[in-house]
């Protein structure tokens, strides 16, 4: 029986709470002079966060929780907060972590209520990353790339601005190559992934591998002398260069085994990764006339096969009659 008295009680309390609820209809756009800004509000740990909401004429009552109970109201007099009736600006101050919560602002006109404006108070977090530095090596057949940073958003959900090399190039949660990353789009790609409690940065190194650049060059010093220079730029680190002699019938004559001959390498790492080598041959013997530089990297093999020597005193055929 007392079960059942307690029910119709709580039933009661009930309808006349959804009656109260009822009467309160939410406050539209078209109501505000001001307000801003929408809900939900986010600040950082002990900051000061604004809001204006102002109705013309109407007094405003600041509750804590989505319903104006007696017990809910909040008197910013002995609470940490100012609202200024005249302008519609509500101050908290010092948010602290218990000021987190559903809020509702009650616009009353004399003794009737106008209407109701909540708005959720959040407390922002900042984004966090588990990494901050990636490396990519890609090869000239590796696809498509798209770059996705392992990231918990925070809140609000943080925005990512992308750079290349200090430039910014983009915004957005992922950057992802037009096409397979070539040569020139090498470099150091930093998503800076911000909101307003914080940010977090993450750096991807994109290296690429290329076929080597060959270029070749050949000087006649003096009559009999002559200076083959093979350049070459490439990544990986170039290993070999190779000079050949490419004979009439197509074969290969290795001119390092040639008496006379000398080479030197020098490999160097420059500024945008690239490798840069040059090897000199110089020959004492007649020039002959079609020459092939090889490089090696630990990724391919480039050949270049243009060069036919300046010489225009001896003929090549000759050159090759006189070796054998
Ligand atoms: C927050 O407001 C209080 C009271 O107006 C002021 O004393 C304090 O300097 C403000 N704090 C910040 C971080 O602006
Ligand atoms: C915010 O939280 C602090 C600490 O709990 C409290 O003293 C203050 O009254 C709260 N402010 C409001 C407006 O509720
Ligand atoms: C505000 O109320 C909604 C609905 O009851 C709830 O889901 C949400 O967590 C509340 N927000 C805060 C900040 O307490
Ligand atoms: C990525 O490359 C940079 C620069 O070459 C190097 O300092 C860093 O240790 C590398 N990081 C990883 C995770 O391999
Ligand atoms: C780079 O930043 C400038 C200035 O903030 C901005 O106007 C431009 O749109 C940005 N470029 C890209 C590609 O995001
Ligand atoms: C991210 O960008 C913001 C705004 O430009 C800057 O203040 C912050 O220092 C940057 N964060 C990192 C980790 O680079
Ligand atoms: C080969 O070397 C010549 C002379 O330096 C250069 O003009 C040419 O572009 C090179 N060819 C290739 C395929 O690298």
């Amino acid at each position: 029986m007392a079960t059942m008295k307690t029910l119709w009680v709580s039933l009661a309390l009930l309808s006349v709470l959804l009656v109260a609820v009822q009467g309160q209809r939410d406050c539209t756009p078209a109501d505000f002079t001001i307000l801003h800004p929408e809900s939900p509000i986010y600040s950082v740990l002990e900051q000061n966060v604004s809001l204006r909401a102002f109705i013309p004429d109407t007094t405003i009552i600041l509750y804590k929780g989505l319903e104006t109970t007696t017990p809910n109201r909040i008197n910013c007099a002995v609470s940490k907060c100012s609202l200024d009736t005249n302008s519609g600006e509500l101050t908290f101050h010092n948010f602290q972590p218990s000021n987190a919560s559903n809020y509702t602002m009650l616009f009353t006109k004399g003794v009737d209520p106008t209407c109701v404006y909540r708005f959720a108070l959040v407390k922002a977090v900042a984004p966090s990353l588990s990494e901050t530095q990636l490396n990519y090596t890609i090869d000239k057949d590796s696809g498509e790339l798209s770059l996705q940073p392992m990231v918990s958003p925070g809140i609000p959900p943080a925005e990512v601005h992308w750079y290349l090399n200090d430039q910014n190039i983009s915004v957005g949660n992922t950057f992802t190559f037009d096409s397979p990353p070539v040569a020139s789009d090498r470099g150091i790609y930093t998503a800076n992934i911000s909101n307003l409690a914080g940010s977090a940065s993450l750096s991807y190194t994109i290296t690429v591998r290329f076929d080597p650049i060959i270029t070749l060059e050949i000087t006649e010093t003096t009559a009999t002398d002559y200076i083959i220079h093979c350049r070459a730029i490439a990544y990986p680190q170039i290993e070999t260069i190779e000079l050949f002699e490419i004979r009439p019938d197509g074969t290969l004559l290795n001119l390092h085994l040639e008496a006379g001959a000398t080479s030197t390498t020098s490999n160097q790492l420059s500024s945008n990764l690239d490798y840069e080598g040059t090897a000199t041959f110089a020959g004492t013997e007649n020039c002959p006339k079609n020459y092939r530089c090889r490089v090696s990297t630990s990724y391919s093999n480039g050949i270049n096969n243009t060069g036919t020597c300046l010489t225009s005193k001896y003929t090549c055929t000759h050159a090759y009659l006189l070796k054998f």
